[in-house]
């Protein structure tokens, strides 16, 4: 049937013609997929902006979780009173349907904490009964599920415990509630404080591979519990948030400042990637990670988490040494785990507090992109077989 194999191959041909290489990017590197108003990133030169506000300024400026939440949501910061009658509201949103909660007692207690929090979330959907899509109800879920996260993960930490699960504080702050919620116990000021400063620097991050998930879900018109549950899923991986949790398991194998070198050569000798090194868009020093390291700094003088810190500087000064010529430096995720650990949280409960963070930024990208939707629908370089006759089959 030459016409039907003619129209074929013209189709293929029409197909791969406007698909040269050349717009084929690996992992869509350098593509722009939106625009945002949200975050900013000079990777060149390792800054960080929170719409507009350097990130050094935002963690200077003492700005709390709830304010940097707010910008992202308001497109600018609360006054004094915003900011009270914000808490408040995140203090009425903050516990779960007794229902969900049962069925967090009912998730086995080998479960990952983020494959629970995934659950939970997807699960969420279940008991919102409120078929409004407009702006202002996914402004209300986006926040409603934000201030829920700690909740999750906190009474899935303290389940799998057997132990009951606490209820919040009003008074606590969203980074405070969340370690009383985990421990049974109120921080002290500076702990607070260092959980406040690394949940800001984990908010948000322009086009990362999480947000991308959750956009490309929320760009069908699908919910926004879909949307977040894929960035809990796309978050997990050790090549994006899962990182800080392989970094505490890599400090804890070295042992010694002095074996830093063996591995590190050992490692690279193998393709082996070093966790919480490298970064699509920084080529320098990640300005997450040089304030997070002061607080892992000070943090390790006070306990006996020193020798870990010691650990990673010199995994750092030989990473540097050997590979920043190729623009790998530190990343977000090389000093949070030092923190996390020395404030006596389990590794594996470090990614979950990625997430806790990272979907206020989750929701408002989400938000925003909503205002002027359109269908993720990127195409495929086809490199199969030419059209051909299908072979019946008997005669295979
Ligand atoms: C986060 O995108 C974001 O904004 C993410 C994030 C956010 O806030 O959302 O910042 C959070 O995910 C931080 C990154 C956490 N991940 C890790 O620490 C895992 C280790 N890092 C690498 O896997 C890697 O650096 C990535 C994934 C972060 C970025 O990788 P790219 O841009 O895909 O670069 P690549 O893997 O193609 O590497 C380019 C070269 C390769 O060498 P060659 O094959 O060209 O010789 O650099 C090498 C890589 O082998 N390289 C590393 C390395 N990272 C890159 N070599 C050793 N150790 C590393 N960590």
């Amino acid at each position: 049937m030459p016409e039907a194999k003619s129209n074929a191959d013209a189709l293929l041909k029409s197909v791969m013609d406007n698909k040269t290489p050349e717009s084929y990017s690996p992992g869509l590197e350098g593509v722009v997929a939106a625009k945002s108003k949200l975050c900013s990133i000079d990777g060149a030169a390792g800054k960080l902006y929170y719409m507009g506000y350097p990130i050094e300024e935002v963690v200077n400026g003492s700005a709390t979780y709830e304010e940097v939440a707010y910008l992202f949501w308001h497109g600018r910061l609360p006054n004094v009173k915003e900011l009270e009658a914000f808490k408040d509201e995140f203090s009425k949103l903050r516990t779960l349907p007794q229902q969900v909660m049962d069925f967090i007692k009912l998730l086995p207690h080998t479960c990952h904490p983020m494959d629970a929090l995934r659950t939970i979330v997807s699960l969420l959907a279940a008991f919102d009964h409120n078929p409004e899509r407009s702006p202002e109800a996914n402004l209300n879920r986006a926040i409603a599920l934000t201030v829920r996260f700690p909740t999750i993960v906190a009474a899935f930490h303290r389940l799998r415990q057997n132990q009951t699960p606490v209820e919040p504080d009003p008074k606590l702050s969203h980074a405070a509630n969340f370690l009383y919620m985990l421990f049974g116990e109120k921080p002290d000021d500076t702990t607070a404080k260092v959980m406040d400063v690394a949940m800001v620097l984990h908010l948000d991050h322009e086009m990362n591979a999480s947000t991308f998930s959750s956009l490309v879900t929320a760009s069908t018109l699908s919910d926004m519990y879909s949307a977040i549950s894929a960035g809990v899923g796309t978050l997990k991986g050790p090549l994006h948030g899962g990182a800080n949790e392989a970094v505490l398991k890599m400090l804890l194998e070295i042992g010694d400042p002095a074996r830093v070198e063996t591995y590190v050569d050992d490692a690279l000798a193998k393709k082996k990637k070093i966790m919480g090194f490298g970064h699509r868009m920084y080529k320098a020093y990640d300005p997450r990670a040089r304030l997070l390291k002061e607080y892992a700094r000070r943090a390790s003088e006070k306990t006996k988490a020193s020798r870990l810190f010691q650990i990673t500087e010199r995994i750092e000064e030989v990473m540097i040494q050997k590979k920043g010529k190729q623009g790998i430096f530190p990343n977000v995720d090389l000093y949070s785990g030092i923190i996390y650990h020395q404030m006596g949280i389990p590794t594996d409960i470090f990614t979950p507090i990625f997430a806790i963070a990272r979907v206020a930024g989750w929701t408002a990208h989400v938000l925003e992109y909503w205002q002027e939707n359109r269908l993720f629908r990127p195409n495929a370089l086809y490199i199969g077989p030419a059209a051909r006759k299908f072979p019946p089959l008997a005669q295979r």
